[in-house]
């Protein structure tokens, strides 16, 4: 007997089905069939034959492949029992119920084991999945994967990210050919080096048509990756926790949810459909209606070497350029003179600071301006009071190698938890913070999964104790970025890396995932601190404002034309971000490949705004139109440019964009595109366009 289920989800609809009781395998996964379609005839439909040299049945490629069915790939789960005897189960169904949300039971008997999925379905277009393994007897089990999904056959190859420090979200286009690609993440967090999502485009796909499938893994600690191609052609994709993340001996075991999408409409179809829902389902900001903050963190102006005085002089100067929020970066706590001392005690320090944290806050309250600071609450110091006190709160061994001067404390632990509560606690009680940047500077000893769920359950503590305060993940930058974090944070520090040039390209490849509203993206100093390289204002700003603008650098290196700049552009920036941020930015497919090109179109589709980046200098001396995207064919826009400094330095001509403002319909303005006047390297444009009345 076959039995079927579906999950319409936006422009995808999944297709289940149960051939003679076994567990259910995804047989169709893609565009939105019509509602009548017969299920059980498409599902007979993808029976394959079989040949010489193979089993007499096509092993299932089910949502947990199983060895035990003669499946040569991955299987979903792996476990032993504790004399190593492999368990190999072959689940039958149980049961289905529910239709937005499918859970599917099935059952090995043999084992003693029972399997759970859970499909949810989004208006957003999103699929949302899991599993579970419950079991009689205690198992070690090293992996169970998330509901597995195939990949398509006409699909030439995938894309999944890698990265480092100041270098996060680097793409690797791969192609599809037999085997398993394995990418897992051993670092106890999400990681610079594996962000957990993989896109897989079908043939020919482009920005901004064909068939692409999304996967993203929502968990902040180990995780791991199996994009394979069976011996037999079949392909498919495995997420879940990195193996042995889980205690040894344990009956129960679930994956953190893996969030799929499908979109007909190319890369920006595929990542409008996982911004949004990352807007509207994931991130919750304890305020939705209030503006973005314009942000100032102090931490490249000033690193360890707080000063009242210094820090007053230096909050004038950024609410003068318009920073709404001021950030109190590493440095305020303990005797935290340098990196070497005081993780863990959270205490003002009083050489620093004689009058605590208020002298400060008053005044960049006076200003205007909001309050936030830094903690990094999951590490400790050997040089602190904390670690004279407890060094038994440290995760690992005593003769671990040390990472950025630290150790790491045991987050599965309770009293570790209560000392940590009650330490942010008091901080956030004693002064009007509405905003904690939470860093994690190291790479866990050795991955397990009880210490993330240790970090959600703080994580959840001081949300409910302190509602009002937003959130930003931080790891070195981006090493903690996910929809399990982005679940408990309102905001993301995508990279250390204040480099514009660098940081244009980090921002529009994390777009595939990450809508630019939490994104945070500062203006660094003029001489970057972390490559070398000098760029005007206007670059660095223009970067800046297409995220969560923010500032880093030290104000009073500011010469006054920078600074005038920069206010021109911050302001520029208010008086947009109400609109900005509406709808998802959106790439656009340049002919010059030194262009960077974003478009953002406001919901009722009356504004636009394009930033052009140059990242270098053109193959060909003349500029290529920019073709441009999501405006309404039938109406006029004005466009008008807007550039800084030298920008334009090269230009000897006189175009109309240059000289002025055009009007032309949006059809004209996506089929013929727009002709720009030269633009240096490292500079930024922007084409600013409003619907003629
Ligand atoms: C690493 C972060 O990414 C930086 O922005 C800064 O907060 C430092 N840690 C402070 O130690």
């Amino acid at each position: 007997m076959t039995q079927t289920w579906r999950v319409d989800a936006g422009p995808q609809t999944l297709v289940l089905a149960s051939f003679e009781g076994e567990i259910p395998s995804v047989v169709y996964w893609g565009p939105a069939l019509p509602d009548k379609e017969n299920l059980k005839v498409l599902a007979e439909a993808t029976r394959r034959d079989i040949t010489g040299g193979m089993m007499d049945t096509v092993p299932p490629l089910s949502l947990c492949p199983q060895e035990a069915d003669a499946f040569l790939g991955q299987p979903g789960f792996v476990a032993h029992i504790s004399d190593g005897t492999a368990v190999r189960p072959r689940f039958v169904l149980e049961s289905v119920e529910g239709s937005d949300e499918l859970v599917i039971r099935c059952r090995d008997k043999a084992h003693g084991l029972q399997y759970t999925a859970t499909l949810s379905a989004h208006d957003t277009g999103v699929i949302a999945l899991d599993a579970q393994i419950k079991s009689q007897a205690a198992l070690h089990i090293s992996w169970l994967a998330a509901p597995v999904m195939p990949a398509p056959a006409l699909a030439d190859s995938y894309q999944d990210y890698s990265g480092r420090w100041c270098r996060e979200f680097q793409p690797n286009a791969l192609d599809w050919a037999p085997g398993a690609r394995l990418r897992e993440s051993r670092s106890g967090r999400t990681g610079h080096e594996t962000f957990p999502s993989l896109v897989v485009p079908t043939r020919g796909a482009t920005h901004d048509t064909g068939g692409c499938y999304g996967f993203h893994y929502g968990w902040s600690g180990g995780h791991r990756m199996v994009a394979e191609e069976l011996p037999d052609g079949r392909r498919q994709v495995q997420f879940g926790h990195a193996t042995q993340s889980d205690v040894p001996s344990i009956k129960e075991v679930s994956t953190a949810t893996l969030y799929i999408g499908y979109s007909d409409a190319g890369l920006n179809g595929l990542s409008e459909i996982f911004q949004s829902h990352v807007v509207s389902k994931i991130v919750r900001f304890p305020e939705p209606e209030r503006p973005r903050p314009v942000h100032y963190n102090c931490w490249e102006a000033i690193y360890f070497d707080h000063d009242l005085e210094t820090l007053t002089t230096i909050a004038d100067l950024a609410a003068d350029i318009g920073a709404e929020r001021f950030v109190l970066d590493d440095g305020w706590f303990g005797h935290r003179d340098d990196d070497t001392t005081s993780l863990g005690d959270w205490d003002v320090d009083h050489r620093k600071y004689p009058y605590g944290l208020r002298p400060l806050v008053d005044h960049i309250l006076d200003l205007g301006m909001t309050f936030g600071i830094w903690f990094e609450p999951e590490m400790i110091n050997r040089e602190s009071t904390l670690f004279k006190a407890h060094p038994d709160w440290v995760l690992g061994p005593e003769d671990q190698p040390i990472g950025r001067q630290q150790l790491v404390l045991d987050m599965s632990r309770e009293d570790v938890r209560d000392y940590l509560f009650g330490k942010m606690d008091a901080i956030l009680s004693d002064i009007p913070v509405d905003y904690v940047k939470w860093d994690h500077n190291r790479v866990l000893p050795y991955n397990t999964a009880r210490q993330t769920e240790g970090l959600y359950a703080l994580l959840d503590r001081i949300t409910a104790a302190h509602p009002k305060v937003e959130l930003e993940t931080c790891a070195s930058g981006g090493g903690r970025i996910d929809y399990g974090i982005l679940e408990r944070t309102q905001r993301l520090w995508l990279s250390d890396s204040n480099d514009a040039l660098e940081r244009l390209e980090i921002q529009a490849n994390a777009a595939q995932f990450l809508p630019d509203v939490i994104v945070g993206s500062h203006v660094g100093p003029r001489v970057c601190h972390t490559s070398g390289r000098v760029f005007t204002i206007g670059f660095r700003a223009w970067v800046a404002a297409m995220r969560h603008m923010g500032f880093e650098m030290d104000p009073r290196e500011l010469t006054e034309a920078e600074r005038d700049v920069l206010k021109d552009i911050t302001s520029w920036w208010k008086d947009n971000r109400d609109w900005l941020f509406q709808t998802p930015s959106k790439r656009i497919s340049t002919a010059d490949p030194a262009i960077i090109a974003e478009m953002r179109v406001s919901e009722d589709q009356s504004k636009f705004a394009t930033f052009i980046g140059k990242t270098g200098t053109s193959r060909q001396t003349l500029t290529l139109p920019i073709q441009l995207i999501g405006l309404r064919e039938d109406v006029t826009y004005t466009v008008s440019l807007r550039y800084h400094d030298g920008a334009l330095a090269l230009s000897r001509g006189h175009i109309p964009l240059k000289d002025g403002q055009i009007q032309l319909s949006g059809k004209a303005l996506m089929s013929m595109g727009v002709q720009l006047p030269m633009q240096n390297p490292a500079s930024m444009m922007i084409l600013e366009g409003e619907r003629v009345a």
